[in-house]
């Protein structure tokens, strides 16, 4: 058996396409001192990477042309020459597209996940995995939440904003959530229990809704997507209000041009607290915000939502319906329908 991957064919303009992508075959490697073999199940489909599609300066290096198309995978170990892990653990980590990987300490994000019985694997990629952490940091530590705050959370039907919306609602915020489409706000204020939403597309002015919804202002914005929803949000913050800056999805696909904010001079006017964060630099807080996260999410107090879809090669497409604003909730490729996935799954003890 090979290791298939998927590797960077030429650099987007705009919207990723399929021929962006090409499947490669390697041999499967060996593990050095120190590292694991991971036989991959599951795949995060993360916004972040299209960033790194194109040749300009991010958090993470760019890809070069024919360069493995990063991600964060969970795998199960199928070698190790880690003491930390021993074979049939699932490992965690950054590393790529592709059906088995080599895991050397010092990876992003590398970590043995202990999955339990009771949560299918795919929560471990979402919810209580990377974007639940990411959603639990910001709003805790970066976005330093209190009990009471008024919060507006924008992309939030998506991966980081479904979990961090209700998060906060369980801290005891009103909270609302930004979307794209009619749908999205139903699961937003329905099924995710959130106090509204605002679908930016349908409404005349997202300003007056704004107003409209926080008539006193807002003490934290959660910015998933920067440009208009940032620069509108702005004057409408109350004093030292705190806004920790998660991401910037709108600027992802034109990164060369991206929309210039008119409204800056805001974060002097009401004395804002704006703040980048990278998930993975709270490494003190991981085990806190895992723990948390899998409780809320067993309990059902916490609704984890998620779209998976099965087989190597139907990343690139799962890629491009996520930067394209079609999906909802975390975004997933699983390597083969025996991973098990939240479909059909109910909190023990609510079936
Ligand atoms: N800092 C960190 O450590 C960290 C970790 C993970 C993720 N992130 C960031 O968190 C953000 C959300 O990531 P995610 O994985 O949860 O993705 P996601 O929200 O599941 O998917 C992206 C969503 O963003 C919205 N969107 C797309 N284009 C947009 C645009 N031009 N303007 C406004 N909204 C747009 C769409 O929702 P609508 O249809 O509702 O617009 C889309 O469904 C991203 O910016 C990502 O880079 C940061």
């Amino acid at each position: 058996m090979n290791n298939r991957r998927i590797v960077l064919a030429s650099r987007p303009t705009g919207l990723p396409v399929p021929e962006n992508f090409r499947v490669e075959e390697a041999p499967i490697p060996e593990p050095g001192e120190g590292q694991v073999l991971l036989e991959n199940q599951v795949f995060a489909i993360d916004p972040a990477v299209r960033g790194m599609l194109d040749d300009v300066k991010s958090y993470l290096p760019s890809v070069p042309l024919g360069g493995l198309i990063p991600t964060m995978v969970l795998g199960r170990v199928v070698k190790s020459r880690n003491p930390g892990f021993r074979e049939g653990d699932y490992g965690r980590a950054f590393i790529g597209w592709e059906t088995h990987s080599v895991i050397a300490p010092g990876a992003v994000g590398f970590e043995n996940v202990r999955v339990a019985a009771d949560l299918p694997l795919t929560a471990y990629m979402g919810a209580c995995g990377w974007s639940g952490i990411t959603a639990y940091v910001g709003l805790k530590r970066f976005g330093e939440m209190r009990s009471g705050d008024e919060v507006l959370m924008s992309a939030a039907a998506g991966a980081v904003g479904s979990v961090g919306g209700q998060i906060a609602r369980l801290s005891g915020c009103r909270v609302v959530g930004t979307v794209g489409s009619e749908d999205k706000a139903r699961i937003v204020t329905g099924t995710l229990g959130m106090h509204g939403a605002i679908n930016y597309r349908a409404c005349d002015s997202l300003d007056a809704e704004i107003a409209r919804h926080f008539p006193d202002g807002i003490d934290l914005y959660f910015d998933n997507v920067g440009g208009i929803t940032l620069d509108t949000v702005l004057p409408r913050m109350k004093p030292f209000g705190r806004i920790p800056v998660c991401g910037m999805i709108a600027n992802y696909n034109h990164q060369t041009d991206p929309y210039r904010l008119r409204n800056i001079w805001q974060v002097l006017v009401n004395r804002i607290t704006m703040r980048g964060f990278l998930a993975y630099e709270a490494l003190d807080m991981l085990h806190e915000a895992e723990n948390a996260l899998a409780d809320w999410v067993r309990t059902g107090q916490l609704i984890a939502t998620e779209n998976v879809a099965t087989g190597l090669d139907a990343a690139p497409g799962a890629f491009i319906r996520l930067m394209a604003g079609e999906t909802t909730g975390k975004t997933l490729v699983r390597l083969d329908e025996t991973v098990s996935t939240l479909a059909g799954w109910t909190p023990p003890g609510h079936g």
